[in-house]
């Protein structure tokens, strides 16, 4: 929705002016920015703008080109939260229509223009732009304009949940959990967060060769609330857009808990984080359940055999049951072809389950053996190893990055029809 178009007095012609008093930016979340500019001016203002504390959280990127460089680089990229983009004139208006057809639905458009442009304001809004702000800008208009895009009560759910489970224990659940959450902060760049809730014997800190002092213990057993800057104090950083929150892995005490004990972690996580990847531990308890069923996404990992098919079908009839306006939760068949090894086929597997899993990883006692001796990932080992291309193709799954997309012309859905292909479902866009 338009916000009210901003005019400028001459004298904050150097952008550095403060805010007003009493008028307060909240910071934003980790979210992602880019931005594309038509003139120097502007990118310096965007660029120092983009630097300022209460976009910290933010990755930000300031590029020249405007819509046109915007619609090439969204052809074969995920779009990010928040698009900027400077207008020169009434073409931006074919622009913003061009960009549609590649743009993920949930991306915020903010358009800078300057008084000459006539853009009718009306126009804009037809296209979806969510803010437009009138030259000449200062810095804090652009930090203004973003950050009241996730402004408190638009804030509280900006973060996705993807829980991976296994069908039994020790079948591999949280090796995928890694591999794919280490994917989706890598090649699809969006920040994520793996919380280990394998209180006794997680191992993701073993795998990503981490050695935190502080875990999910310093939060789960403290009598008050979490709030966003205890959880940041307990993440370790495990890549430029990964941080792990660790399980405490220690045998000191037990770790009974209720069903709710993690519903304000993962609340409070979700404030902050566009993607936490749960790597949930093989057991059967109020919290697993309750865990499982109030995730975004569900992945079950299997092995290929009886007492994992009988349990994935269980899992997925209970977890069906009770998301019944979900789809349905994922599976994957993992240490597929182990030597000497009387497995039950993908295609039985799948015809039991009712639904095609969503890949079949092959063992590779090595590979995958040296990779949690090293605290390695896969890709790190291997990067053109079968299970690589598969870990990636689970995080495009999970994410709802299916395939790079194409510009479609208008004419797809009819070409679609009278090829008999489905239309393509934005349902699980992020
Ligand atoms: N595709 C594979 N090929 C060979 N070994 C694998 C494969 N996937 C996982 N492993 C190995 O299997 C072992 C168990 O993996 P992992 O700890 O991820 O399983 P899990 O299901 O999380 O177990 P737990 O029930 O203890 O949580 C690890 O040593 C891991 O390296
Ligand atoms: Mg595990």
């Amino acid at each position: 929705m338009i916000k009210s178009a901003h005019h400028k007095q001459d004298d904050a012609a150097d952008g550095a002016t403060p805010p007003p008093a009493g008028e307060y930016i909240a910071p934003v979340p980790r979210i992602s920015v880019q931005a594309f500019c038509e003139s120097q001016k502007t990118f310096d203002i965007v660029k120092t703008a983009t630097q300022d504390r209460r976009l910290g959280k933010a990755h930000a990127t300031v590029k020249m080109g405007g819509v046109a460089a915007a619609i090439e680089t969204y052809s074969s990229m995920p779009t990010p939260n928040v698009i900027i983009l400077e207008s020169t004139g009434r073409e931006i208006l074919d622009g913003l229509d061009e960009l549609a057809s590649v743009c993920d639905p949930g991306t915020r458009v903010v358009v800078i223009g300057s008084e000459q442009d006539e853009v009718p304001y009306r126009e804009l809004v037809r296209r979806g732009v969510n803010d437009y702000i009138l030259g000449p800008i200062e810095i804090l208009d652009i930090v203004r304009a973003i950050c009241s895009l996730f402004s408190a009560s638009e804030a509280v759910v900006t973060g996705r949940i993807i829980a991976v489970i296994g069908a039994k224990g020790g079948v591999g659940a949280s090796t995928v959990a890694h591999n794919v959450a280490w994917t989706i902060a890598r090649d699809l760049a969006l920040d994520s967060v793996v919380i280990d809730l394998d209180m006794a014997f997680g191992t993701a800190s073993l795998d990503y060769n981490q050695d935190p002092l502080q875990n999910i213990a310093n939060a789960v057993f403290q009598p008050e609330r979490p709030d966003t800057a205890l959880m940041e104090r307990l993440l370790a950083k495990c890549s430029e857009h990964l941080s792990l929150l660790a399980a405490p892995a220690t045998l000191d005490r037990v770790y009974d808990f209720g069903a709710e004990a993690f519903d304000a972690i993962f609340d409070t996580m979700r404030m902050t984080t566009p993607c936490i990847v749960l790597d949930v531990p093989h057991q059967w308890s109020a919290w697993t359940r309750r865990t499982l069923i109030s995730a975004d996404d569900i992945l079950i990992v299997a092995e290929p055999d009886l007492a994992n098919l009988r349990n994935t079908k269980n899992l997925m009839t209970v977890l069906k049951a009770a998301r019944p306006n979900d789809h349905p939760p994922l599976y994957c068949i993992n240490q597929v072809g182990m030597h000497k090894r009387p497995e039950i086929d993908v295609k039985s597997f799948a015809k039991a389950i009712e639904s095609a899993p969503v890949a079949a990883i092959p063992f590779d006692s090595k590979v995958f053996g040296t990779a949690a001796n090293n605290g390695q990932m896969i890709v790190e080992l291997s990067k053109n190893h079968r299970a690589s291309h598969i870990f990636q193709q689970i995080a495009r799954q999970l994410t709802g990055r299916l395939e790079p997309k194409k510009p479609r012309s208008l004419l797809s859905p009819v070409l679609d029809k009278l090829r008999g292909k489905p239309r393509r479902s934005t349902a699980n866009g992020m």
